[in-house]
């Protein structure tokens, strides 16, 4: 089978396509199933992109990103964690997706593998795939967070294992991995002689509690960001990553090929992502997606689902429907073509468990949260 026809579909886009077709036919759907801001980009980085244009800027830049933008996240790590990073190790990227595949293709070889949780982030697996890397799914709990523990890996890890694979906060389940939890899997990988590969792309909408980055446990985990979600730059495909020293050679020589470069007018835009004004934006936002998930987290419970770990970032919430469905995949269809609302279904996570949980992203005010809810209720009555 060739590699592509090994890559599953996502279905939340088949159910997108779905929601997109009963709204052409005059229905109202409420989207719970988008996993983007529902927020534009914030004025003041439009405006950066704008000028970029007029300036025409519209050139390929180095691969690795322009080193005023890669000065400006180093500078970021230094004002918001009091981290000294020298800037080349940052490498500007098309989203946090570029960042992926890249840190794939200087860590492994064909037929190697990676440990990935089970539910998690579908993209990598498939990313692995393509790549002709095998990804070892492994199934994780409330009981961890949902995440990766130092055991998983002594547990899982094989003689061909070169990466682990974490995002904290986490897609589909919004939790986080505890600093100190995070630096005994960094030890746990290393001392096999492995690398961690931490997604933070949502750093920044976290609630309730402290963050820290896991560039500030070791100067060997590969730290993936991106300007798409606090920064609501989705559209924009831009994203980074900071890679250890030993590999920047590595990721500039991958970079120029799968690439050339990073989209330009985008980098421009991004320069202005750190401002005071800007981040001004997008501290009310993160306001607002509590709020949301504040709303949510108890109507949730009400309606008979239960999320056992209190989801402490990201905009989704991860919620076992085992008490009202045993296939959820169906559910979340009937759903849709019955009471309008799209919620995502498990099965796009991985397979453990996944015909008992839906997710359910906070992208939508707290009203039209309020009015799925009530179609929600009436649909399992
Ligand atoms: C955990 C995680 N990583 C990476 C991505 C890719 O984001 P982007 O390429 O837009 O930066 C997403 C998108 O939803 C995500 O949830």
């Amino acid at each position: 089978m060739s590699r592509a026809r090994a890559i599953p579909p996502f279905h939340v886009m088949d159910l997108l396509a779905r929601a997109k077709q009963l709204e052409a036919e005059g229905q109202s759907v409420l989207h719970l199933e988008v996993g983007e801001p529902d927020f534009a980009t914030a004025r003041p980085i439009i405006d950066a992109g704008i000028l970029a244009l007029r300036q025409l800027r519209t050139h390929y830049t180095a691969a690795t990103g322009l080193p005023e933008l890669r000065q400006a996240i180093a500078d970021y790590y230094r004002r918001r964690f009091d981290i000294s990073l020298d800037p080349r190790r940052v490498v500007v990227t098309p989203g946090a997706s570029g960042a992926l595949q890249l840190a794939l293709s200087v860590l492994t070889e064909a037929s190697d593998s990676i440990l990935l949780t089970d539910p998690g982030y579908p993209c990598n697996r498939n990313i692995a795939k393509v790549l002709g890397v095998n990804s070892i799914d492994v199934p994780v709990t409330s009981q961890s967070n949902y995440q990766f523990h130092a055991s998983h890996i002594s547990e899982h890890w094989q003689g061909n294992t070169r990466a682990a694979m974490v995002a904290s906060p986490s897609n589909p389940t919004g939790t986080i991995i505890e600093r100190s939890v995070m630096s005994d899997l960094s030890a746990a990988v290393r001392s096999r002689g492995g690398y961690l590969i931490v997604d933070e792309i949502y750093q920044g909408l976290v609630y309730d509690v402290d963050e820290y980055t896991a560039l500030d446990l070791s100067d060997d985990i590969f730290v993936i960001n991106s300007f798409s979600k606090y920064f609501g730059m989705t559209g924009w495909r831009i994203g980074w990553m900071v890679v250890p020293e030993s590999f920047v050679d590595d990721v500039d020589r991958v970079a120029q090929n799968l690439f050339l470069a990073p989209p330009t007018v985008s980098q421009y835009a991004a320069l202005v992502a750190f401002a005071p004004e800007t981040d001004e934006i997008l501290q009310q936002r993160v306001v607002m997606f509590k709020e949301r998930r504040d709303y949510l987290l108890p109507v949730l419970s009400d309606l008979g689902f239960k999320v056992p770990v209190k989801p402490q970032g990201a905009f989704y919430i991860y919620a076992d429907c085992s008490d009202i469905t045993r296939d959820s995949f169906q559910w979340t269809r009937e759903l849709l073509e019955k009471e309008g609302v799209a919620v995502t279904p498990g099965i796009d996570f991985g397979e453990f468990e996944a015909n008992t949980h839906v997710r359910f992203a906070y992208t939508r005010s707290v009203d039209e949260l309020q009015r799925a809810m009530c179609r929600i209720g009436r649909f399992i009555k």
